[in-house]
């Protein structure tokens, strides 16, 4: 069976209360339960931290014998030099997930220091993008 992780960052613990009309009004627990039965021959793992150091760990844990990892770096995206050092230094092949249009928003968002050392990258599809991260592996 194909192990699949997906790492959400800060502040995405609150998916459902924070900022609805950005993120929508959905928890990613519900969210979860939903991705488990559509995909049951894939074994996926959720994580979330809002702590940057505890990011790099899962990272390094289970970035040599996962077939892939679906990142959510959150924040910092855009501005963690050692998450994008993590990315790079695994061998598992990253897709870099946004819920929102992060294009289409403040100008610090536009810049991801991690999507260059990953596989893809989807913006602004809402929670549907971590589906279609999942079918890429
Ligand atoms: C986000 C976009 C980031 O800019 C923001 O800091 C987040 C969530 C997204 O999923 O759209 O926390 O990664």
């Amino acid at each position: 069976m194909k192990k699949i992780a997906i790492i959400n960052g800060p502040n995405l613990n609150l998916l459902g209360t924070r900022e609805p009309e950005i993120y929508g009004n959905q928890t990613f627990e519900s969210y979860f339960e939903r991705l488990q039965m559509k995909f049951p021959n894939i074994e996926l793992t959720y994580f979330q931290s809002n702590i940057e150091g505890e990011i790099i760990n899962k990272l390094h844990e289970i970035g040599f014998d996962f077939d892939g990892i679906i990142l959510n770096a959150a924040g910092y995206t855009h501005t963690s030099v050692s998450i994008a050092d993590a990315v790079k230094s695994i061998k598992t092949s990253v897709i870099e997930v946004h819920i929102s249009n992060v294009f289409a928003r403040e100008e610090f968002r536009h810049k991801s220091l991690i999507a260059p050392n990953c596989k893809g990258v989807i913006a602004g599809l809402g929670l549907l993008g971590y589906d279609l991260a999942i079918e890429v592996f």
